[in-house]
């Protein structure tokens, strides 16, 4: 039998998406990217025997978890969670959180690293806690990188990592605050949306596609318009029903200055919308807008590693 370590550190990066959220959830493709902000649990104990169901986590609830496993879990005797992903802002806390537990769990308890597995699992805790996932965002933050990621049925979910040019412009997101909803919510609005007017949201869907597809041309090879391609997502998201009044202000702003936004993730409706992902071929212009208008910005590195051990003993 392998070594059983005594202390497992593992760790899972938050996401963006660039393209393709919320048309995703309806068998369209989406680009997500794993970004430089990472969700960390760390696991210690003495002993374990070596045989818990990891698919029993999905079962375990979000809030409770780290009593759940000291509790329920053979040898846990403590459990730390560490992240600098916002919660709630569509950075992907809430999936890193799903990956880093099964993966860490999966370490710790049975000295496993099977990424397939652990993706799989994360899906089905992500489900059970945010109801119909199209499983992109468990995907990215298992695997890393740049993904083209498609759910063709709930039983078969493709995903290609991007191999991307080397020179993708500097992009920044800006937070424009934490949605009253969450993401579960705004998938049901969409789906709200989708019952009662099909056709028409069906076409936005088309639409989206186009732009996504658009997108990985310009990952792909630099041609193309990102500032127009972002422009043009964000107002098939605004017809969705997933940019609150208060974010479209800002994003208009932003227009105005010679720049581009567009709601990254679920989204939100009557308050904040959540992070806002931007580009300007001047950024200081950007710097200068959030300073004058009170709001944070950061430059994030995109096509960061996946899940990874930190640290084993
Ligand atoms: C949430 O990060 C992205 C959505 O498309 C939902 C999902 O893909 O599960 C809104």
């Amino acid at each position: 039998m392998n070594k059983i370590p005594q202390k497992v550190k593992v760790s899972a990066p938050g996401k963006i998406i660039l393209s393709g959220e919320h048309a995703v959830v309806y068998g369209k493709p989406a680009i997500l990217s794993a970004i430089n902000r990472r969700l960390t649990i760390e696991i210690c104990g003495k002993k374990n025997n070596g045989d818990f169901d990891l698919g029993k986590l999905s079962g375990f609830s979000m809030d409770f978890i780290v009593n759940e496993l000291t509790k329920k879990i053979d040898g846990i005797s403590d459990v730390k969670v560490r992240s600098n992903i916002p919660v709630g802002s569509g950075m992907g806390s809430s999936a890193a959180f799903a990956v880093a537990l099964v993966a860490s769990v999966g370490k710790f308890v049975n000295n496993e690293w099977d990424t397939e597995k652990i993706n799989r699992l994360a899906y089905l805790f992500e489900k059970k806690h945010h109801g119909n996932p199209s499983g992109g965002d468990n995907t990215v933050c298992t695997f890393g990188k740049f993904l083209w990621y498609r759910k063709e049925l709930e039983e078969y979910k493709i995903f290609n990592p991007i191999s991307v040019l080397k020179k993708t412009p500097p992009l920044f997101v800006i937070d424009t605050g934490r949605p009253m909803e969450s993401t579960k919510e705004m998938v049901q609005i969409v789906g709200n949306r989708y019952k009662n007017s099909h056709t028409k949201t069906d076409l936005v869907f088309e639409r989206i596609e186009e732009i996504t597809k658009y997108f990985l041309k310009f990952l792909l090879t630099g041609k193309g318009d990102i500032a127009k391609l972002i422009r043009a997502n964000q107002r098939l998201l605004k017809e969705l029903g997933v940019v609150s009044n208060s974010t479209q202000d800002i994003v208009k702003r932003i227009e105005a200055i010679g720049g581009s936004a567009k709601v990254s993730g679920a989204g939100g409706k009557k308050g904040a919308s959540g992070i806002l992902l931007v580009y300007h071929d001047d950024p200081e212009k950007l710097f200068a807008f959030a300073d004058k208008s009170g709001l944070i910005i950061h430059k994030i590195n995109l096509g960061e590693e996946g899940a990874r051990i930190e640290k084993t003993n």
